[in-house]
């Protein structure tokens, strides 16, 4: 049987070059959009780093989902940093999710509530993704708008904790070629995961309605 990293890999790459390739995250690669935008995108995944990080507490002792929780990984103490230095020390007062982003986070919050293996869905796409072309987005903002590298504004990026990426994704397959369930639980997982590449693209196509561009 193919590894299910394998499977979820090649199974989601379709909807992975779609949301790459969308108007908001091209934009931002292009260096078209204002600080402004990228301060409105940081406050957005405050929200849905919120609900996988709630999420993870609840399931660090669950015997399918538990193995994912790693600390190191944890993004919301970072993504606060960030907020304070884009937005100021009041940036909780204005801080409000999109619609999109609701409808995300809710169905997050839904999978680890209900259903573990599904909230494995939701943890690979986002962190392997912060981990892998997350760091092009980082690299970008930098050049960008001037942070200092690896440094406030962009720390949701720097995994400090993860000196080795390479190496924690190959032990991250490894846990999720070691998820238990049948074909079709297999299939559902592969399911949830282009669901969560969907709920991302409607997060961006939202942002780029707001931030439309004007030249
Ligand atoms: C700036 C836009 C993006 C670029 C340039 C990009 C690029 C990449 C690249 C090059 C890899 C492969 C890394 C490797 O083989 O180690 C990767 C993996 C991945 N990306 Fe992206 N990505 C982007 C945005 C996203 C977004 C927005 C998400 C999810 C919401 C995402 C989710 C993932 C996931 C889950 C993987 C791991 C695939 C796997 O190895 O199983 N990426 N990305």
């Amino acid at each position: 049987m193919e590894p299910f990293s394998t499977l979820l890999r090649t199974a989601s790459r379709e909807q992975h070059e779609e949301v790459s390739s969308s108007t908001f995250i091209s934009d931002l690669l292009a260096h078209r959009l204002g600080v402004d935008a990228y301060a409105r995108y940081t406050e957005q995944l405050w929200f849905v780093y919120g609900a996988l990080e709630s999420g993870a507490r609840q399931l660090a002792g669950d015997p399918v989902a538990g193995p994912f929780v790693r600390p190191e990984l944890f993004r919301v103490t970072e993504l606060e940093r960030d907020l304070e230095h884009l937005r100021g020390p009041g940036w909780r007062g204005t801080a409000d999710a999109l619609p999109a982003t609701l409808k995300y986070a809710e169905r997050i919050t839904a999978c680890a509530r209900t259903w573990p293996a599904g909230y494995i869905a939701h943890h690979y796409t986002r962190y392997l993704g912060d981990l892998s072309g997350g760091q092009i987005i980082r690299d970008t903002a930098e050049k960008t708008w001037g942070f200092s590298k690896k440094g406030d504004g962009v720390r949701f990026y720097v995994f400090e904790e993860i000196p080795n990426p390479a190496a924690f994704k190959r032990t991250y397959c490894a846990l999720l070629d070691a998820v238990p369930g049948d074909e079709l639980e297999r299939q559902r997982i592969v399911a949830e995961c282009k669901r969560a590449y969907g709920l991302n693209n409607e997060m961006f196509e939202a942002l780029a309605e707001e931030f439309p561009l004007t030249a």
